[in-house]
């Protein structure tokens, strides 16, 4: 099968882009999307063009780098699904796809820079423990694995028409927080990435779910209430904790 493809083309951030007309040449239904952007380029490159940038890696929907907005959707047309697990065969012969960026200006340093506020646990944890020793409910673990399963692809940023980053903050926090290990550390930890956030300029959340919606990973977005609550716990906390203390009685 042939598509035709429409790719926004960008030499940088200060040089203005376009979307640019391609044709793809013959595809093999089972290619990956990647796999067909390569012969793609693989053209270009024989006719002297500069090819299609586009980041992967793992290109098994682990890493979070592959970021393309696939006809108007953040990875494409398939739910739960990332742009690198997506194949040809989801198209019909002689379509037209179009394939953007993710548009969003806070992105990756700015979700490494949450990540380094608070998304990990400080103490030493030592040698691995006997299965049983810490005793978890099946669910809370299940919870906790299931926000573990975040992949940083910012997919939620670039469907958020705030260019919201809640469902992945709360994800990284909430894979913690939900288990004993992150206790001694959540309110620090709720705080810190919330500032983070908010420092890196992403926009507020007004629960409009266009992220869970997106996300490769199906992260339900049960975990920005879950947060949000960490967060007004964690707020309360820490202002009582400033707050200077009250004495009662025993005037001069
Ligand atoms: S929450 Fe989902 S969409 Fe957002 S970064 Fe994580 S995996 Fe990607
Ligand atoms: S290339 Fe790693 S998740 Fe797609």
């Amino acid at each position: 099968m042939k598509v035709k493809l429409k790719v926004w083309r960008q030499k940088n951030a200060s040089t203005p882009g376009e979307f640019k007309n391609y044709e793809s040449p013959d595809l093999n239904p089972n290619m990956s999307f990647l796999e067909m952007l390569d012969v793609v380029n693989e053209d270009l490159t024989n006719a002297g063009q500069e090819p299609i940038a586009f980041d992967h890696d793992c290109r098994e929907g682990i890493c979070g780098t592959c970021s393309a907005v696939i006809n108007g959707k953040p990875h494409g047309p398939h739910k739960g699904v990332a742009t690198c697990q997506t194949y040809v065969r989801s198209f019909k012969d002689g379509d037209e796809i179009t394939i953007e960026p993710w548009r969003a200006a806070p992105f990756r340093k700015a979700f490494d820079k949450i990540m380094q506020a608070g998304g990990f646990i400080s103490i030493r944890t030592g040698a691995p423990q006997d299965a049983n020793a810490l005793p978890i409910a099946k669910e809370t673990a299940d919870l906790a694995m299931d926000a573990a399963s975040c992949i940083g692809c910012g997919a939620c940023v670039a469907a958020c028409k705030n260019a919201s980053a809640m469902l992945f903050t709360a994800a990284k926090a909430s894979q913690l927080n939900l288990l004993p290990q992150g206790q001694p550390e959540k309110d620090k930890r709720v705080l810190g990435m919330v500032a983070a956030m908010d420092e890196a300029g992403f926009g507020s959340c007004t629960n409009q779910y266009e992220c869970s919606a997106v996300c490769p990973k199906l992260i339900s977005h049960d975990f920005i209430a879950k947060f949000n609550r960490d967060y007004i716990a964690a707020t309360f906390r820490s202002a009582f904790q400033q707050a200077p203390a009250v004495t009662t009685g025993g005037g001069a």
